[in-house]
């Protein structure tokens, strides 16, 4: 394959050491026989723009952008998707005639894990641990799918009640609460809710015994969400599944969301097999475990 067709592909955020990123991409490329690399780059603050500058000279096709940039993005692009604007969030971008076009595939994403268990969001009532990027899009599915009414923690409160004005200007929505970032208060509205979304980066590797709340007893009737992927069962999963609730591990939407990059940066559609996708990656977060 010339050289020409060796494509670019790379990650920004920090800390980056427990990402998958570089895994999933390599698979997809050789899913649709793409000569490319895909790399993650710990990107420290005060340097995003020399790291933006660098792919557009260096010819990179696209990135991804994490932890804690998918706001801060935002500022440095030349067209944002209406999904992304509504959103306030961008995960991807891509370089097209040294033009930055910003996308979120982090709800599309999302959407996928909760269809892929049968999990519909009319009339719930959710709690929601953070209020960053991946908030904003679970956040937006979360209204679009017709929840009544979403508690929302997050550790700094004037960003939990920046996204609520967002959201809330772009979607109508209005049923908010936000709350403290505390146990006791995190329990309140966990209690009365049928749905909690931990999308903060709290129990991520390798930081495994970090938990945001542990369960009351009974939670039979509750669904536990964790954008965290690695580890797969998190401190807050086991404790979701010791009370009795269904849960969803952050591997899906993962996976999910790599894939939509992949398909905006190369126009391929992509059919993979998810079981072996799935096995493979957690193949990969057991190699942490080992570390
Ligand atoms: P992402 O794009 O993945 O959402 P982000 O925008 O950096 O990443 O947001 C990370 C989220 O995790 C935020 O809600 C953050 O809380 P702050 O807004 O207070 O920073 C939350 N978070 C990260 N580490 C945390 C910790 N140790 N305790 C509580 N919340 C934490």
């Amino acid at each position: 394959m010339p050289d020409s067709d060796n494509k670019l592909f790379g990650l920004l955020g920090h800390p980056l050491r427990h990402s998958l990123s570089p895994h999933l991409h390599r698979f997809l490329l050789r899913e649709i026989q793409q000569s490319g690399c895909y790399h993650a780059f710990e990107i420290g603050e005060g340097k995003l723009e020399a790291a933006i500058e660098g792919m557009k000279t260096l010819g990179f096709t696209g990135f991804n952008v994490t932890v804690p940039y998918k706001e801060r993005i935002m500022t440095q692009l030349d067209e944002i998707s209406s999904e992304a604007q509504r959103i306030g969030a961008v995960n991807t971008v891509h370089i097209e005639n040294n033009r930055l076009l910003g996308y979120n595939t982090d709800a599309a994403g999302f959407t996928f894990a909760l269809q892929r268990k049968n999990i519909h969001l009319a009339k719930r009532v959710a709690t929601v641990l953070g209020a960053g990027g991946a908030a904003r899009a679970v956040t937006s599915v979360l209204i679009q799918g017709g929840v009544q009414k979403i508690y929302l923690h997050n550790r700094t409160l004037l960003r939990a009640e920046r996204l609520v004005t967002q959201l809330r200007d772009s979607t109508g929505f209005k049923k908010f609460v936000i709350r403290e970032w505390s146990e006791p208060a995190i329990t309140e509205s966990s209690m009365a809710s049928t749905l909690i979304v931990n999308t903060t980066s709290v129990g991520m590797w390798p930081k495994v015994q970090a938990v945001p709340f542990c369960f009351p007893a009974d939670a039979k009737d509750v669904t536990a969400v964790d954008l965290v992927y690695n580890p797969l069962e998190t401190r807050f999963l086991r404790s979701a599944i010791s009370s009795g609730a269904q849960i969803v591990d952050g591997l899906d939407m993962f996976i999910l969301q790599g894939i939509e990059a992949m398909r905006i940066w190369t126009g391929k559609h992509f059919n993979v097999n998810l079981n072996q996708l799935r096995a493979w990656l957690v193949n990969k977060i057991e190699e942490y475990g080992q570390n």
